[in-house]
């Protein structure tokens, strides 16, 4: 029973765990649900009847006929007691600090506090920037001491970079002599700070929390393809941070995939179709597209890096065009036995299963254009590595790339068609669990840019086609494939949904 309300839980479950089930948010620092229970702040203390003192409601696990009041005057005081604490050393930073708006000791001053300072003594100085690693800055004054980064290193990661240091209000966090704080999970210790004590190097000072939109989208960076959330204003991404989901990621990402948003900058996109170096309206281009290509021996070009919605469009292209399938993929990269997966493709199963009998000798195909094999390729996405004699020969073939940015490939072709980037689209991959992984639009693609899946949908109707499915109609045949009610309610949606602001979706930490 907790605050009179009866609560069934799965044997094992803490209080404070056993409460949220009830809409009840226990104020707590130290404890994070991916993480051992250090029971250290003090802050979550909840009254148990029966019990002689205050008990931390994360530690407490939930017994048959327990009676737990999370909100007694004597609880109230406790919680109030434990925050002026907490506070007595802490900087007078949050104008200028990155964590400000997502803050949980800003959130609980706010809630269970808010009295001015009783502190008329110097407040004990620490170190205010100190470069413990490639990604994160440490702030030692802001630190609460809740020892969640040090347990993330030593248990997830498992590299141990960080511990604690000194007693009483000398006591610091900070890392072992000689080491740096590199390991390829870093960046989650600056998620699950609950102060902005562990800022990013690359996030920090480039826009206030509260400016930002969050969109639940998958990451692109492997074939892991990790719950993400894309943090955005307007049309611009500034950072990535991961999402729960139990079966994938669980609360974790590896920094690789955070650094995958900057592929979305503004400057490298392409914004109109291209014909022959020449900027031209985007019906025309699909037009001219269609004309060059039709009765032309072809090869089209998959992409293991978009989606299945565009793959299986392509898939509709080559079927008009009788043509030779290739499969173009990211080369292997890191690989750990937590989440970076060798393969750094998002979707080589979505990609497969558009085009089961493609080939992946890309080099063949380089040889084949280079050797007049080909009047005409397709490209779908601006990966390719080609062979420099046979870029240079692309642009005197049909040669059409259907990309969102510009690469080498994209400059050798004869027609560019600007597509939507991921970050723009509905859509989706199928990741190495064979599960799949929805993609949302946080932004809407400006000026002619296009679903990818819907400018091939075009192109096959300027071959000549009938009945070809759009982006939507594959998303929706998808999401009946794999019995996915997330991808199945996207279609179905109306296309502005805006994705809430960060501030009122949640805090981070
Ligand atoms: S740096 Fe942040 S996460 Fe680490 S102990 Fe301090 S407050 Fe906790
Ligand atoms: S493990 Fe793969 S999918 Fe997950 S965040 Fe890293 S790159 Fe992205
Ligand atoms: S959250 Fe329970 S003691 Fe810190």
């Amino acid at each position: 029973m907790i605050d009179g309300q009866e609560v069934t839980v799965r044997k094992g479950t803490n209080v404070l765990e056993a409460a949220k089930l009830l809409g009840k948010d226990i104020s707590h620092f130290c404890y994070h649900p991916g993480l051992s229970i250090a029971a250290s702040c003090r802050q979550c203390l909840v009254e148990i009847e029966k019990a002689p003192k205050l008990t931390p409601s994360c530690q407490a696990i939930v017994a048959d006929g327990m009676v737990v009041h999370t909100d007694s005057p004597r609880v109230q005081e406790a919680r109030r007691q434990m925050l002026e604490f907490t506070l007595k050393n802490h900087p007078v930073d949050c104008p200028i600090c990155d964590k400000a708006g997502e803050c949980i000791l800003q959130r609980h001053y706010m809630d269970h506090d808010h009295r001015l300072s009783r502190v008329d003594v110097p407040k004990v100085r620490k170190a205010k920037h100190k470069d413990i690693g490639r990604e994160i800055v440490l702030d030692q004054e802001r630190c609460i001491l809740c020892s969640r980064c040090v347990r993330f290193c030593e248990e997830v990661p498992k590299t141990a970079e960080l511990g604690m240091m000194f007693r009483g209000d000398r006591e610091i966090l900070d890392i072992d002599d000689n080491r740096r704080l590199d390991n390829p999970y870093s960046l989650n210790v600056v998620d699950i700070c609950p102060v902005g004590a562990l800022t990013s190097k690359d996030f920090r000072f480039k826009i206030r929390a509260w400016e930002l939109h969050a969109t639940a989208t998958t990451c692109n960076g492997c074939a892991t393809g990790c719950a993400i959330e894309l943090h955005h204003k307007d049309t611009r991404a500034y950072r990535i941070v991961p999402r729960l989901d139990p079966d994938v990621n669980s609360y974790w990402m590896c920094d690789a995939g955070r650094m995958t948003y900057k592929e979305l900058d503004p400057d490298l996109r392409i914004h109109h179709a291209r014909v022959d170096g020449e900027t031209a309206p985007l019906a025309e281009a699909i037009a001219e597209a269609a004309r060059r290509l039709r009765g032309k021996r072809t090869a089209v070009v998959y992409s293991a890096v978009e989606t299945t919605e565009a793959n299986l469009a392509l898939a509709e292209v080559a079927k008009v065009l009788d043509a030779t399938e290739f499969l173009a993929r990211r080369p292997e990269g890191e690989v750990d036995d937590l989440l970076q997966d060798a393969d750094k493709n998002p979707n080589l199963r979505g990609a497969r299963r558009a085009a089961p009998d493609a080939s992946d000798h890309m080099d063949q195909l380089a040889l084949e254009i280079a050797g007049a094999a080909y009047e005409a390729v397709v490209f779908l996405g601006g990966l390719a590595p080609l062979s420099d004699v046979a870029r240079q020969r692309l642009s005197s073939l049909a040669s059409v790339c259907i990309t969102d940015r510009r690469s080498e490939l994209s400059d050798a072709c004869a027609i560019v068609l600007p597509a939507a980037s991921w970050a723009e689209v509905v859509g989706s991959y199928v990741n190495r669990q064979n599960r799949l992984r929805v993609l949302r639009p946080a932004f809407p693609p400006l000026a002619d840019r296009r679903h990818p899946a819907d400018l091939l949908h075009h192109l096959a109707v300027a071959l000549g086609a009938t009945d070809v499915p759009d982006a939507r109609a594959h998303a929706r045949a998808l999401a009946e494939a794999y019995e996915s009610d997330e991808l199945r309610a996207l279609v179905d949606a109306a296309e502005d949904v805006r994705p809430p602001l960060l501030r009122w979706a949640h805090m981070r930490g």
